[in-house]
């Protein structure tokens, strides 16, 4: 959902330059130097040889920044297309910086304009944007020519992670995947009640879906 341009947003993103990119393309092909330049930039205990992981529509971070926190071997790269909403997530980071998150201000049209094939470990899709209306089928996510894009940058034995609260686009997506004959790895349509290990780290979405009783829709596929 497209949220109200903050009254004092460019002032605020001048203050976070160095927290957030907006010209995510150039480094394709060079994520890992990405991390690896920061590594010897920092005493701390991440590890730029470890997973490098995506969430693309990262919102205001709290998933991402959670999981790198418990995770300073996996580089995550949060990228989001809202400036009002990626501020706060940068925000975040400025307050308690971590070397293995990194920001990209930007709307991918094309995943592949921004990983080179077999660059990455993981996606995440937390709560993407649904969509509902039949023409605007192209834009979720989950549109098998966007899944398409995903399986190329992902490593074999690579895997997608979605989430979303949302019956018409889980079942949407479903579609997709059997379409394109990629193997469902592990599913659930309560993920919190099945306690599964995708529930650990929540997004500002879930917890509001959760607060007002929604089950949390979860699939997971893995390249081979
Ligand atoms: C419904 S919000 C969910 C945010 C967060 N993942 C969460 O669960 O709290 C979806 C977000 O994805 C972002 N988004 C959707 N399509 C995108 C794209 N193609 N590139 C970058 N961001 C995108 C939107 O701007 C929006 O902030």
């Amino acid at each position: 959902m497209r949220q109200r341009k903050l009254v004092d947003l460019d002032e605020r993103m001048a203050n976070l330059a160095e927290y957030i990119d907006k010209d995510g393309t150039v480094h394709k092909g060079k994520w890992r130097e990405v991390f690896e330049s920061r590594d010897s930039d920092s005493d701390s205990d991440s590890d730029s040889n470890g997973e490098l992981c995506l969430e693309l529509g990262c919102g205001k971070g709290k998933f991402i920044y959670e999981m790198a926190r418990d995770n300073p071997d996996r580089n995550l790269i949060g990228i989001e297309g809202q400036e009002s909403v990626i501020v706060r997530a940068a925000e975040k980071l400025k307050r308690e910086p971590l070397p293995n998150v990194y920001l990209v201000s930007t709307y991918v049209r094309d995943i592949r304009d921004y990983f080179e094939e077999g660059e990455l470990d993981g996606i995440f899709l937390n709560f993407s944007d649904p969509w509902p209306k039949a023409r605007h089928a192209k834009r979720r996510l989950t549109y098998h020519e966007n899944l398409k894009g995903y399986m190329e940058v992902l490593r074999p034995g690579g895997f997608i992670e979605f989430k979303t609260d949302n019956d018409g686009l889980f079942e949407f997506t479903l579609e997709e995947i059997e379409e394109l004959g990629y193997p469902v790895d592990e599913i659930s349509r309560d993920l919190h009640a099945d306690g599964l290990d995708s529930a650990r780290f929540t997004t500002e979405y879930e917890e509001k879906f959760i607060k007002k009783g929604a089950k949390i829709k979860y699939v997971r596929i893995i390249k081979e």
